[in-house]
């Protein structure tokens, strides 16, 4: 392995590479794929071209499912940290890369796993449910890991008088707790700075330019967002709402990325992303997400790195609350 490249990846995060204009990066990642015996897994905020190369693209529940099911030697996931981390958890024998590692995610930032023990051991007899979007520290410290997808099926697993701490994201915990109707849930103060920032003042400007447009909100969004929503929930049931309801315009409030597949899989329907509060910019684009392109991709591929490490105790501990998930959402 190249000492130089290892060493960048060490330093930048990622693999900085002139490539000559003349090659086809999508061929050239078809190839490299068949070669390793890869899988390129990518979430629904990948960029479109990014989407386009991946052997499955999925939300936060379906990814993990394919990265605990996957019988390729390699997995490249195009996505952020926590989600290689999750594939290499689940899948450990295999080699899994992740395109830059600068991509983290503001969500799971918000929850420190020395201030999210500190609360579990402050309020004990409690279930621990955590999104996804947390460190492997914090998936160690948690009894049921839960996506948007499935949070009020993993809630509703858990027996009535049981108290449920549930972290780290508000909106969604909030969601959840009105949902099932659940008292004895303790919340953590986190968010996902992409999700609080759409602007209720911008979509119903959307919405009286739009009068039959219906409103698509991820329960990431703040509480005034989610009640303007005609439907709340995680970017796979969006799409799959979209699909199914007889509306043809949609204003869609989550990571802008989804609109790729909306619009490839509903190219007759008008998807318009809803706008955050700053007036310059007309979708949310998550930033960590952002990060990972075709280029990273293919050197990623090319040089099997940036890889994904979890220390084997850490590990083990981390991977019973993902495979509890699991189990529930079969
Ligand atoms: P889902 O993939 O569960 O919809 O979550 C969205 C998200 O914020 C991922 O970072
Ligand atoms: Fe994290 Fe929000 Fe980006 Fe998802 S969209 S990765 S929750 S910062």
């Amino acid at each position: 392995m190249n000492n130089k490249i290892k060493q960048e990846v060490l330093t930048n995060g990622f693999i900085r590479e002139q490539i000559d204009p003349a090659i086809n990066l999508v061929e050239e990642i078809s190839r490299l794929k068949r070669e390793k015996n890869a899988v390129i897994l990518a979430h629904y905020y990948m960029v479109p071209e990014v989407q386009d190369v991946a052997d499955f693209v999925g939300d936060s529940l379906a990814l993990s499912q394919k990265a605990a099911q996957t019988d390729a030697a390699m997995i490249l996931f195009a996505g952020v940290h926590f989600m290689g981390e999750t594939a290499k958890i689940l899948s450990p024998d295999k080699k899994v890369l992740i395109p830059d590692l600068n991509a983290g995610c503001s969500l799971a930032d918000s929850c420190k796993p020395a201030d999210f023990a500190a609360f579990i051991e402050a309020n004990p007899g409690h279930t621990v449910i955590s999104y996804v979007n947390t460190s492997a520290r914090i998936k160690a410290l948690t009894d049921i890991v839960c996506t948007s997808s499935n949070a009020v099926q993993v809630v509703n697993s858990v027996p009535l008088d049981r108290p449920i701490i549930f972290g780290p994201d508000r909106n969604l915990g909030n969601y959840i707790r009105q949902v099932t109707g659940r008292e004895n849930m303790l919340i953590w103060d986190g968010a996902c700075h992409v999700h609080e920032e759409f602007s209720l003042e911008r979509i119903l400007e959307l919405k009286k330019e739009y009068p039959q447009a219906r409103v698509l909100v991820h329960p990431e969004c703040k509480k005034p967002i989610q009640l303007a929503a005609d439907y709340v929930g995680s970017t796979a049931e969006i799409l799959n709402f979209a699909k199914t309801d007889t509306a043809d315009t949609y204003i869609v409030a989550t990571e802008s990325g989804i609109l790729h597949q909306m619009r490839k899989a509903m190219p007759q329907k008008n998807f318009i992303a809803a706008p955050p509060l700053n007036s310059m910019c007309d979708c949310n684009d998550c930033a960590f997400m952002k990060l990972i392109s075709l280029k990273k991709v293919y050197l990623t591929l090319k040089y099997e790195l940036p890889e994904i490490e979890v220390e084997e105790e850490l590990r083990k501990q981390a991977e019973t609350s993902i495979l509890r998930m699991l189990e529930i959402s079969r």
